[in-house]
């Protein structure tokens, strides 16, 4: 189990790329072996949760080639695996694969997780590929599935989550009627994009889409990088005066950056779209601090997984921080509004966990201890940061958690820090 030993610091500076996106490799590795012609993923993320989507696809007989800075994915079918498919700390994994799993009829395979992927509910997607034909036992890991012959539906999610939406989506391909999906506010749109790009058949509409059932040619790609790993940074950063970076191919799908609502944080340069993703370099120099903001409502989705590291900007703003309407975060890797308030009350801080959210006073100095991240590698690298602002030494424990979704952190953070 790593340790990380951090202290406070004067600012960051440097130029480089964030890791590439965990959500999007995830989508373009499942939908290029559901390609009947073969596939390049340029750049994938190679983190935990990527490596446990590929692994999962080899077992169902997905052929794989390291080539330079890709794979290539060749057509091969589909074959129920011997063994449980192990999705490992993976939500994405798990509902994605559900998805496509279900639309392969005869095939049938068990999802599994670590202890932390085992409590999250699966309820949401084995509901739906249910009603879409499939047999689906458990609505919490393991998930059995068996795959049939699947029909469209038209589903009303209850939550906005793209993991839903996407498992729906990836099981209405080889389906045999059209599917849409309504969400109560938009969530990650990856798959849509990433389907129109490839020539599926698909409308959105508002907060609906409908995809038609659709044969996936060949594709190639290369994937941006993550916002989510980026915003480490661009806190980091406006909490360091002086800093300056630069972030390059950075992922700036607007269903992704809400966390850019709070004020001037970036300057983009070199806007381009891969694969129907908007992508540009941004320059972060230091800008004032923002306001104490209010988040809630349809922008919640649009940052869910900066929450933890935002929770630590509020701390150093000055007023009241309020985050509501994010119940999903209870039930993330982590319960991350429980484990956001711990480690940051823990340091100093002044934040009141509610059903739905959290209630931030600041600005409020931070003192560094020891902090166990419980896991979740948000969680862990958002502490890492407080460690940069905090007086004293901070400690992070069980680092290794990091690795998920972010294993060259340690790196970058010391290419990065200026003492
Ligand atoms: C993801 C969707 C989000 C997000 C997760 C990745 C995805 O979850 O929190 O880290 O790749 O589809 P939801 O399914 O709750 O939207």
């Amino acid at each position: 189990m790593g340790i990380l030993r951090i202290r406070k610091a004067k600012r960051i500076a440097g130029e480089f790329r964030p890791p590439s996106d965990k959500s999007i490799t995830h989508r373009a590795l499942l939908l290029a072996a559901l390609s009947e012609r073969e596939s390049y993923v340029g750049r994938p993320l190679m983190a935990e949760d990527c490596h446990a989507m590929m692994t999962c696809l080899r077992s169902l007989g997905a052929r794989a080639i390291e080539d330079g800075p890709g794979f290539r994915i060749q057509p091969s079918p589909w074959a129920s695996p011997e063994l449980p498919l192990n999705c490992g700390n993976s939500g994405t994994a798990m509902r994605l694969l559900a998805g496509a799993i279900a639309s392969f009829d005869g095939v049938a395979a068990t999802l599994i997780g670590d202890e932390s992927l085992s409590r999250r509910p699966m309820k949401r997607v084995s509901e739906p590929l249910r009603q879409m034909g499939a047999q689906v036992e458990g609505d919490r890991p393991p998930l059995t599935i068996h795959g049939r012959r699947l029909h469209g539906i038209q589903y009303r999610q209850e939550v906005a989550s793209a993991q839903v939406k996407s498992a729906i989506l990836f099981a209405t391909l080889r389906a045999t009627s059209e599917s849409t999906v309504v969400e109560p506010s938009q969530s990650r749109d990856h798959t849509e994009r990433m389907m129109k790009a490839v020539g599926i058949d698909l409308m959105t509409e508002g907060l609906s889409v409908t995809v038609d059932p659709s044969p996936v040619r060949g594709f190639e790609t290369t994937v941006p990088s993550d916002f989510s790993s980026a915003a480490f940074w661009i806190i980091a950063a406006s909490l360091l005066p002086g800093s300056e970076l630069v972030l390059r191919d950075l992922g700036l799908n607007p269903t992704r950056t809400g966390l850019l609502e709070l004020g001037n944080l970036l300057k983009v340069e070199g806007r381009r779209q891969v694969l129907g993703e908007p992508v540009g370099d941004a320059i972060v120099e230091r800008t004032p601090l923002p306001e104490p903001f209010q988040i809630g409502g349809e922008l919640v989705p649009r940052l869910i997984d900066e929450i933890p590291i935002m929770a630590l900007l509020a701390t150093q703003l000055r007023g009241r921080s309020v985050i509501q309407d994010a119940s999903e975060l209870r039930i993330k890797e982590s319960d991350r509004v429980a484990k956001t308030a711990e480690f940051l009350n823990q340091m100093g801080a002044e934040v009141t966990p509610t059903d739905d959210g959290m209630i931030i006073e600041g600005p409020t100095p931070l003192k560094g201890t020891t902090i166990d991240p419980a896991g979740d590698h948000r969680i862990a690298m958002s502490a890492a940061i407080a460690g940069l602002i905090a007086e004293g030494t901070t400690e992070v424990k069980g680092t290794d958690c990091i690795n998920t979704s972010y294993p060259e952190f340690v790196k970058h953070l010391e290419k990065l820090v200026e003492y």
